[in-house]
């Protein structure tokens, strides 16, 4: 366990909340799965972030006055582990993890309270876990009120309930070198999990089979969880944006679009391939998918520090456009359709997400009603997409063709790093790939 940059962001939080600061965090929730059985325990997303601790039921308190942190978990028990496994108790976390004090979970509260005594702001991930939400302010409701009985003399209670949130997202949304190399890794699980798939994908076989390859694939290499649920969509399937059911045969002469990525040591990999199900595209395939690919080689080209989202964005818009409207899918100006938002009725989603611990990141990407300038460090999708659904007004070569092709970037200094391109995404090499 490589615990200095878990410790190094701790310190930064504890610097920036000051010597009048005090932060809580929580672990995440168990979340039942039917009867007595559970979904696998995921660490909340923040709390991995700053500690690496990820079992259950465990407390991080950061106190500005001391700058220390202190973590509250599990104690250690000897039968519990025996039905349910390892845990490392207050002890043995404490030198893992290089906390200054670790103690029993059931000590926070008390531990919380003492901390408030004179300090003048509560940062707290405030709505992330109402129930926690509750606790945290009846601890500070009465230390408000011991404070208003003057049972110390000159203490006072913290008067601002800050938003943990605001200042993790920030640190967040750049990247470090632990979670660059760590996202380069899932990058490269989910593009081999694709490649598998353009493999093994034959006509006739179900959806449910191509996840089991993907699956297969990001398990081998170390990943065990998808960092969403993987949408395997032949066909009409991929008109719809969030299929993830997978249970219909692929069709010779189908499309297949996979939108899947593998969750490594906490960080997602998101990449979306759309290739033929028979391994040879249709002229009519083709033209739309040169199109998306288009947009998605001019985006990326775009990315690099100060570049403007929004100017990224509209630079994909405007070829999907401009190609919407060669095919005769759309009349008139591109001007005009990206007025009328015409050209919505085939590409209903934005150009990208940034893309962390979490598959949708935390992270503004705009301030003040402008948007954010791409700083080193950012790491977005590139997704640009076309949907065309049976309809009477579109030619019948066109229907039930759903494409999107999405990447992965890291900001660079000179531009950007595309840390997802072992994913075939040419004609070519999806052809070649697949004829194996
Ligand atoms: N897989 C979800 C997304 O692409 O945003
Ligand atoms: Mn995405
Ligand atoms: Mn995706």
């Amino acid at each position: 366990m490589n615990n200095t940059p878990f410790i190094q962001r701790r310190q930064r939080v504890l610097q920036q909340i000051g010597s009048e600061g005090v932060a809580v965090l929580f672990a995440a929730p168990e979340q039942r799965r039917s009867n007595d059985t559970e979904f696998p325990f995921r660490q909340d997303s923040y709390f991995h972030y700053l500690t690496g601790f990820d079992e259950p039921q465990a407390v991080l308190l950061l106190d500005g006055a001391t700058q220390k942190s202190i973590l509250f978990c599990r104690e250690k028990d000897a039968l519990s582990e025996i039905w349910n496994g390892f845990r490392y108790g207050p002890e043995a976390a404490l030198e893992v993890f290089g906390f200054d004090e670790a103690y029993a979970n059931i000590e926070w509260p008390a531990k919380l309270t003492q901390a408030l005594v004179n300090k003048k702001s509560l940062y707290a991930l405030w709505g992330l876990y109402p129930e926690h939400d509750k606790e945290v302010m009846a601890k500070w409701h009465s230390v408000q009120q011991s404070a208003g009985r003057r049972i110390q003399t000159n203490t006072y209670v913290p008067e601002n309930l800050a938003d943990l949130a605001a200042l993790l997202d920030g640190m967040r949304l750049i990247k470090d070198d632990h979670e660059i190399a760590l996202l380069k890794k899932a990058g490269e699980i989910s593009a081999l999990a694709h490649i598998r798939a353009m493999q093994k994908t034959r006509p006739g076989m179900n959806e449910l089979q191509i996840e089991a390859e993907i699956l297969h694939e990001f398990m081998r290499h170390g990943a065990r969880f998808p960092s969403y649920n993987s949408i395997v969509a032949g066909g009409k399937n991929a008109c719809c944006l969030h299929y993830v059911d997978n249970k219909d045969m692929l069709q010779d002469g189908d499309l297949l679009l996979i939108d899947a990525g593998a969750e490594y040591n906490f960080y997602a990999g998101d990449i979306t391939r759309t290739f033929p199900v028979n391994g040879k595209f249709t002229a009519a395939q083709k033209d739309i998918y040169e199109i998306v690919l288009a947009a998605n080689e001019a985006a990326i080209a775009a990315v690099k520090p100060n570049a403007d989202w929004g100017e990224v964005h509209l630079i994909a818009l405007k070829i999907l456009v401009q190609g919407l409207i060669d095919q005769k899918l759309l009349r008139g100006t591109v001007d005009g359709n990206i007025e009328s938002q015409a050209y919505q009725r085939f590409y209903m989603h934005g150009l990208g997400h940034w893309v962390g611990l979490d598959v949708h990141d935390v992270g503004k990407r705009w301030h003040n009603g402008k948007p954010l300038l791409l700083q080193p460090g950012m790491c977005s999708t590139i997704e640009p997409g076309l949907y065309i659904a049976t309809a009477d007004d579109i030619p019948e070569v066109f229907h039930n063709t759903g494409i999107r092709i999405e990447d992965n970037v890291l900001v660079t200094e000179n531009g950007c790093e595309n840390y997802t391109a072992l994913a075939p995404k040419s004609v070519a090499d999806i052809e070649e790939v697949m004829r194996g």
